[in-house]
């Protein structure tokens, strides 16, 4: 019989696929995977967005809930540009893996503007989310710009 704790770590590794150790049986998998993490931060920056244009009025709990779900995101995207997953399906561009210290640190950036909008978020002052949420667009812009095709 196998002893408990092997058991314990098997399934310690399956609630866990997000880590850096993630693998993907196939990299159209990984492809899928960063664009599916990335467009619903995307539509959740989007929402804050259109409280911070005046288009949606302002309600502290939605916005900290969307920020939530941006901060969660902003974490999983990363692991999955796994080298040779440049595929014509995807948008990023190949520099990604010959410049990955700059890229990893575009990721960084963000989500350290990320986590300054969620503490704009929790505060409810509606200016302090407008100012940090200009800074979390940059930080997206700024990649975007570098390593994504248009
Ligand atoms: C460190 C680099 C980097 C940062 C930071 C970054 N992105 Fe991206 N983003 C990319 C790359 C590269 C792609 C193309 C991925 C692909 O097609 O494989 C992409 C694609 C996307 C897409 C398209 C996803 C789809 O449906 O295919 C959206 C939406 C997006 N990003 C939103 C954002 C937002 C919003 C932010 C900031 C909160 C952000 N990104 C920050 C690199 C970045």
């Amino acid at each position: 019989m196998r002893p408990p704790i092997a058991s314990i770590a098997l399934t310690a590794m399956i609630a866990l696929p997000f880590s850096a150790q993630a693998q993907f049986a196939k990299v159209e998998d990984a492809v899928k995977y960063r664009q599916s993490a990335l467009s619903v931060m995307g539509t959740h920056m989007g929402r804050v967005g259109a409280v911070v244009k005046g288009e949606r009025p302002y309600d502290k709990a939605a916005v900290e809930a969307d920020v939530a779900v941006i901060e969660t995101m902003s974490k999983l995207p990363w692991s999955a540009f796994v080298p040779g997953s440049d595929l014509p399906n995807s948008k990023a561009k190949p520099a990604i893996w010959k410049e990955q210290d700059k890229f990893k640190a575009g990721a960084e950036k963000m989500q350290q503007e990320v986590a300054k909008l969620s503490t704009a978020a929790k505060s409810g002052d509606l200016n302090a989310v407008k100012s940090a949420f200009g800074g979390v667009g940059q930080a997206c812009k700024a990649c975007h710009d570098d390593y994504r095709n248009k």
